[in-house]
């Protein structure tokens, strides 16, 4: 097997110890893979003064790939985030968020949930343009950018993931009876894109009915795919359908570059004490194995993880377990 490197960051808060654990399990797993690390966040302003060094974007220019831990956005310095200027950078457009049932969880769902959210990544409400307060107080604006362009590669982006993937239905999220500019560009771009995918379902749906329907009756969505800040908030639904943060992993994904994380953050209040579910994290690493071309692993890994959840082996206290970050990751391994 030829070896690939990949870039990693270590991140902030239980962004360290999350690491080792999915490394250990990586490594235990032999899937060819060697590490370049690199700081971004608190811990890079401390060691080189700035939030995203130069270092740490031509490594991930180089090997393409990155796993990435939480990075914490000091306020008032630097970036809004550090996650949106990687994105930015990189030109990260799909941000793809998987949300399957797990066995064991204090989810409302323990089974029957498995979609995947594809969020449009760079653009919309997410640029820093026009942020303005008068100066009064008494009035703000921003603008929300959609373009043609932006929306056909999200779009065919999910239609093109459920080909590859053997999906069999895209709903496309909108808002375009009130946000007739924006979502309207969006919708009418993504009915022309879909009529390209004869042998995939479309379907188009309202973001608050999409919201009601995720609750009541998960199960019928597939792939879902929309706007930035819809989809935001569409995804952190999906994870607490499937038993919260712990359990939510993302790709970002671009044509240069792909960075995989977990959906959570740094989580201060849990840091140090070795207590952090590794799983979110893990589940990113699932999507690499994939993105590198290794299904195989991919699905080793993602049985690995489901496996130790039905065995209740180690698990952490948010899923109400008495394990450690370690151990959990351990007992993954060991399934491996
Ligand atoms: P958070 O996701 O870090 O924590 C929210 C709650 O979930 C906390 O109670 C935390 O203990 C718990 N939690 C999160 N991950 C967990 C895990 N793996 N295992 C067990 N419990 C877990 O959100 P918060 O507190 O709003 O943000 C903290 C920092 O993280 C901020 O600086 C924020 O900017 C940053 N952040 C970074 C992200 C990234 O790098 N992709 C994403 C979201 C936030
Ligand atoms: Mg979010």
């Amino acid at each position: 097997m030829t070896t690939q490197t990949i870039t990693v960051i270590r991140g902030d808060g239980i962004g360290p110890e999350i690491m080792d654990a999915a490394l250990h399990v990586l490594d235990a797993m032999k899937v060819g893979l060697a590490y370049e690390e690199a700081d971004a966040g608190l811990v890079a302003l401390e060691k080189h003064g700035e939030l995203l060094p130069q270092a740490t974007l031509d490594s991930i220019r180089r090997n393409r790939v990155a796993l990435k831990s939480p990075l914490t956005t000091p306020v008032g310095e630097g970036f809004s985030s550090i996650n949106v200027e990687l994105r930015k950078r990189f030109d990260l457009y799909a941000n793809v968020r998987p949300a399957k049932s797990f066995p064991n969880t204090k989810s409302r769902f323990p089974a029957g949930v498995d979609l995947i959210t594809v969020r449009e990544n760079t653009e919309g409400a997410y640029s820093a343009e026009g942020q303005e307060t008068s100066p009064d107080g008494e009035f703000a604006t921003s603008i929300t950018r959609t373009t043609r362009i932006g929306s056909e590669r999200i779009v065919r982006y999910a239609f093109d993931l459920a080909r590859r993937t053997g999906r069999k239905k895209v709903t496309v999220v909108h808002k375009a009876n009130i946000l007739k500019s924006t979502s309207g560009l969006y919708l009418r771009t993504a009915r022309k894109v879909a009529a390209e995918y004869p042998d995939i379902e479309c379907n188009e749906m309202i973001v608050d009915n999409t919201c009601m329907q995720l609750v009541m009756r998960p199960e019928q969505f597939d792939i879902i795919v929309t706007t930035n800040l819809f989809g935001d908030i569409i995804s952190d639904l999906c994870a607490g359908l499937v038993g919260g943060l712990g359990l939510a992993p993302g790709a970002n994904i671009g044509t240069e570059a792909a960075i995989f994380e977990a959906v959570h953050g740094s989580a201060p209040d849990i840091a140090g004490k070795g207590v952090a579910n590794p799983c979110a994290l893990l589940l990113g690493a699932v999507q690499m194995l994939d993105h590198l071309g290794q299904p195989e692993n991919a699905a080793r890994l993602r049985n690995a993880i489901v496996a130790t959840l039905e065995a209740k082996d180690s698990l952490t206290p948010d899923l109400g377990g008495t394990g450690t970050t370690m151990s959990f990751a351990k007992a993954i391994a060991s399934r491996t």
